[in-house]
C-alpha cells in the first residue's frame, strides 16, 4: 500500500486493476501484469516495475469500504494468497472500525455534553446508588461544585440541601414516573430563591437511575407575589376599607368617651370637685381608689389601643376611594408643612421619640407650580414616611450627629418630586424589596403594622399615578422619592 499527501480520486469507471475489483465485488489476481488485458492502464512513470498483482475488496454488511492490493511475489498468486490477504485485511479493517467507532463516540459525547451544557437548567445525573454520573455547566454555576468536584461523589453529600428531595428521586426510579417539587424554598447567601425541581427516571439499557431538573424560578415567584400582592390591595380596598369604614364611628365614641372619663376624673374642673362633693367623697378620694384598683392604667391602655386601631384603619381607609376627599390643585410646600407641624405635635405625646430633637432641613425648590392631587391621602403618605423615618432615628444612637431629616420639593419636566431622607437605621437590600408589601413590617406588634408604606405606595401609584421608590445606605440614611405628574389629570 502506499500513501500520499496529494489528494487522489480513482472514479471505479476509469481506474483500471484496481476498480475491476470494485466493479466484478471480488478478489482479482492477474500473474502476468505485461500480458495483454483489458482492464489494464498501466502505471505512472517512474513506478516500481509490475510483473503479478492480486487486489481484494474489502466488505462490510455488503458494502466494498477498501480494496487492497499487493504485487510482485516471486511466484504465482494462489488462492490461499487470496485467502490470507481476506483474512488479514478483514482483520485490518475490525480494528480501523473499532478506532473510527470510538473516535465517533467521543464527537458524540462532546456533542451531547456539548447540549447538556448549554441547557439554562442545571442537569444533574445520577446512578442508582446516588453517585452523580452528570453535572452541566449551569449546576457549576449555581453550586459552585465543578464538575470533576462532583462527579461520581453522593448527590446528597454535594448538595446537602437536595436530602429532602430524595424521596422522590426513590419513587421516580422505583415506579418509572416523572416527578415534580415545585417551588422548593432555598435560602442562597441569606436570600429567597425558588427551584422547580423535576426528576426524570432513567432505565436505559437497564441501568437505572434519574435525571434531576432545576430551574430558578425566583423571578417567577416574584412576580406571582406582586400579582397576589395586588389582588390583595384591590380586596383590602373593597372589602376591608368597607369594614374599617364602619368600625371609624364606633371607635371615635370609644376614644372619646375614654378621653371625658379621663377627663371628669383627673382633670381639674370645679364641677369635678362639686359633684364629688355632693355624693359624700373627696375628689383625692375618688382618684386614690381608681389609682389603685389601676383604672386609671386601665384608661389610658384603652386610648393607646383605641388609637393604634385608628391608625390601622385609617390607613386601611387609603386602599380605598372612600372617605378620600377630591382632587384639588395643592401647594405641595404647605401640605407638607402642614403635616410636619401636625406629626411634630403627634409625637410629642409618645414616649419613645421626640420629634423636637430631629432638625427638618427643607430644600424646596422656588416657584414649583400647585400639583393637582388628593391633599388629605398625599398627607397620610407623608405623616407615614416622616413616622417611618422618626422611628429609624429613635432606634439609632448618634454619637457625632443628631437625627435629621431633609425634605425636598422639586421638579423635573413633567414631575413633581418629594423627597423625604432620614438618617436613620437605614435598611438593608432584602428589606428594601419587601417595605411596599401590606403587613411587612420588622417592628414588634405594637410599634408596626406593615400597612403605612403599602398604602403609600397605592395612594401613589394607583390614585395618583405616580412613582414612589426607595433608597438606603444600612445604619446612614433612607430616602423615599415620590413622583407625582404635573401635566395631565390623573385617570379616576
Ligand atoms: N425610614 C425608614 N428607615 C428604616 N426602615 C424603614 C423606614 N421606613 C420603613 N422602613 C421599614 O419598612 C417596614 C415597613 O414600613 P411600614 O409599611 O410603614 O410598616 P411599619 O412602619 O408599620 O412597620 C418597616 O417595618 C421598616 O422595617
Ligand atoms: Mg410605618
Amino acid at each position: 500500500m502506499s500513501s500520499s499527501a496529494k489528494k487522489m480520486r480513482y472514479p471505479v469507471e476509469t481506474t483500471g486493476l484496481w476498480g475491476e475489483a470494485v466493479r466484478q465485488r471480488k478478489p482479482i489476481v492477474t500473474n502476468n501484469y505485461s500480458a495483454a488485458n483489458p482492464s489494464r492502464k498501466g502505471y505512472p512513470k517512474g513506478h516500481v516495475h509490475i510483473e503479478r498483482h492480486m487486489n481484494i475488496p474489502v466488505f462490510e454488511k455488503g458494502k466494498i469500504v477498501a480494496v487492497a492490493g499487493v504485487g510482485n511475489k516471486d511466484d504465482e498468486y494462489n488462492e490461499s494468497d487470496v485467502r490470507q490477504l481476506c483474512l488479514h485485511m478483514d482483520g485490518m479493517w475490525a480494528t480501523i472500525r473499532r478506532w473510527k467507532d470510538a473516535e465517533e463516540q467521543k464527537l458524540l459525547r462532546n456533542y451531547l455534553s456539548n447540549i447538556v451544557n448549554s441547557m439554562p437548567s442545571q442537569l444533574i445525573a445520577i446512578d442508582i446508588n446516588d453517585n452523580i454520573t452528570q453535572w452541566n455547566t449551569e449546576a457549576q454555576i449555581n453550586t459552585g461544585v465543578t464538575q470533576e468536584e462532583a462527579l461520581g461523589q453522593p448527590l446528597n453529600k454535594v448538595l446537602p440541601d437536595l436530602e429532602p428531595i430524595m424521596q422522590y428521586v426513590r419513587s421516580a426510579i422505583n415506579n418509572e414516573t416523572i416527578q415534580m417539587v415545585p417551588k422548593k424554598r432555598r435560602i442562597v447567601a441569606d436570600e429567597e430563591r425558588y427551584e422547580d425541581i423535576i426528576i426524570y427516571p432513567l432505565t436505559a439499557n437497564s441501568v437505572n437511575g434519574a435525571v434531576i431538573r432545576i430551574d430558578d424560578v425566583t423571578e417567577r415567584v416574584r412576580l406571582e407575589k406582586i400579582m397576589m400582592q395586588s389582588e390583595k390591595m384591590m380586596s383590602l380596598g373593597g372589602i376591608a376599607a368597607g369594614m374599617a369604614h364602619e368600625i371609624n364611628t364606633p371607635l371615635a365614641c370609644v376614644i372619646g368617651f375614654c378621653h371625658n372619663m379621663r377627663k371628669r376624673i383627673f382633670a381639674d374642673l370645679p364641677k369635678n370637685k362639686k359633684i364629688a362633693e355632693e355624693c359624700g367623697v373627696s375628689l383625692e378620694q375618688v382618684r386614690n381608689y381608681l389609682r389603685r384598683r389601676d383604672v386609671l392604667s386601665m384608661l389610658n391602655t384603652i386610648l393607646e389601643m383605641g388609637n393604634r386601631i385608628n391608625t390601622i384603619v385609617s390607613n386601611i381607609l387609603g386602599f380605598s376611594r372612600i372617605n378620600s376627599g377630591e382632587f384639588k390643585e395643592y401647594d405641595l410646600a404647605k401640605l407638607l408643612d402642614d403635616m410636619i407641624s401636625l406629626a411634630a405635635n403627634n409625637y410629642n405625646s409618645q414616649e419613645n421619640y421626640d420629634f423636637r430633637n430631629i432638625e427638618i432641613v427643607r430644600e424646596y425648590e422656588q416657584l414649583l407650580p400647585p400639583v393637582l392631587c388628593n391633599g388629605n391621602e398625599l398627607q397620610q403618605v407623608f405623616l407615614n414616611l416622616l413616622n417611618n423615618g422618626a422611628q429609624a432615628m429613635a432606634e439609632k444612637i448618634y454619637n457625632t450627629d443628631h437625627p435629621r431629616f431633609i425634605c425636598r420639593l422639586k421638579k423635573d419636566e413633567d414631575m413633581a418630586i418629594i423627597e423625604i431622607e432620614d438618617n436613620g437605621t437605614g435598611m438593608n437590600k432584602k428589606t428594601q424589596k419587601r417595605i411596599f408589601e401590606p403587613f411587612f413590617t420588622t417592628k414588634s406588634a405594637d410599634k408596626g403594622t406593615g400597612l403605612g408604606l403599602s398604602v403609600s405606595n397605592f395612594i401613589v401609584k394607583d390614585h395618583h399615578k405616580g412613582q414612589m421608590y426607595v433608597e438606603s445606605e444600612p445604619d446612614k440614611w433612607t430616602r423615599f422619592t415620590i413622583k407625582l405628574p404635573l401635566v395631565s389629570r390623573p385617570q379616576l
